[in-house]
């Protein structure tokens, strides 16, 4: 029951943008989807929310791979827009709390990041750098988290509630079009191939080489030789640990090539 309710409410946050939708509307669920999306959602972590974003959305028949992304992009997008104006609206009405104004102004930026990079996803990215489209939609999705990490702590309105739970559904949203982008990489158009994701929290580290010769293929865990220089967690007091990346990154020595200098991000930081 309580996974029910909690797809419900994740659709619905992922639709109210485009459509007027609740979950008293069980034919929503049953609309008959182009097999086009659902085969392209199987690249996905989050497939049910994937394929009803995505059926419900504008989506033009007989889409094509790359069709499918940008459409994907598009939701994630308009749903960051929606939390951007909710971020703002904790910032105005939090003039009396100052660690709750923090972490407002914090999402503020971080969201406009986030943005950017969706931006440059497509502009500097697809259809022709899937390197770069990849390295912007992660970042998109980073920035989503780092705002999510700092809300967590000043939840103490139901507008900060509210905003979590829609940005936790958008950035579901962007882990989705991120998971596509990096199958079209990796497979091209042939969306057969597209299998479920595989980031490096599962510990997935991509090998050069071609497809055929090395497919996407799940390697477990951190790499067992690679000793940790650094680490970024939530709450910073694990031992030796950061706050924040950019203070990891600092830490990083000047002038030391060739040497690999790991920081390692904890989990709950990350959140997926
Ligand atoms: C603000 O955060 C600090 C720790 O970061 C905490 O000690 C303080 O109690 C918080 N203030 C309020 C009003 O929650
Ligand atoms: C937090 O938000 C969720 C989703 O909107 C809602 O189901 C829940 O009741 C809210 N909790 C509180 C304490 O407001
Ligand atoms: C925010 O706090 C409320 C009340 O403590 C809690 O029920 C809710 O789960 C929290 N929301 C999120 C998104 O963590
Ligand atoms: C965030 O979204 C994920 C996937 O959509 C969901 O499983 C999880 O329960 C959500 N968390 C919160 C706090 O809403
Ligand atoms: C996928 O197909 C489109 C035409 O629909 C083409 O422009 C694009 O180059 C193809 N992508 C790859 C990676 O082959
Ligand atoms: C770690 O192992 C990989 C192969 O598994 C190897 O290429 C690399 O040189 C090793 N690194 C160190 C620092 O030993």
């Amino acid at each position: 029951m309580a996974s029910i309710l909690s797809f419900c409410l994740l659709l619905f946050l992922s639709l109210s943008i485009t459509t007027e939708t609740n979950c008293e509307q069980p034919t929503e669920h049953k609309r008959a989807t182009q097999p086009e999306i659902v085969q392209a959602c199987k690249a996905t972590r989050f497939q049910d929310t994937c394929v009803s974003s995505m059926s419900n959305s504008n989506v033009p028949k007989n889409e094509t791979p790359l069709q499918i992304i940008r459409s994907a992009i598009s939701i994630s997008e308009a749903n960051l827009k929606t939390d951007q104006s909710m971020v703002k609206s904790i910032l105005d009405t939090s003039k009396d709390n100052a660690n709750r104004t923090r972490a407002a102004k914090t999402c503020v930026e971080t969201l406009e990041n986030s943005q950017y990079r969706i931006t440059r996803t497509t502009e500097d990215g697809l259809p022709g750098n899937t390197k770069n489209a990849r390295a912007w939609m992660s970042a998109a999705l980073l920035y989503q988290n780092v705002c999510l990490g700092q809300l967590k702590y000043v939840n103490d309105t139901s507008l900060t509630n509210q905003t979590m739970s829609f940005l936790n559904a958008t950035a579901s949203l962007t882990s989705n079009a991120l998971s596509m982008i990096v199958s079209y990489d990796v497979f091209g158009n042939d969306t057969k191939s597209w299998g479920p994701p595989q980031t490096e929290r599962d510990g997935f580290w991509e090998i050069s080489g071609t497809v055929e010769e090395v497919g996407l293929r799940y390697r477990g865990g951190f790499p067992p030789n690679l000793t940790t220089d650094v680490m970024v967690s939530m709450d910073g007091n694990d031992g030796g640990c950061y706050k924040t990346v950019q203070e990891a990154v600092n830490t990083a020595p000047d002038n030391e090539w060739g040497r690999r200098y790991v920081i390692r991000i904890k989990e709950e930081f990350m959140r997926r």
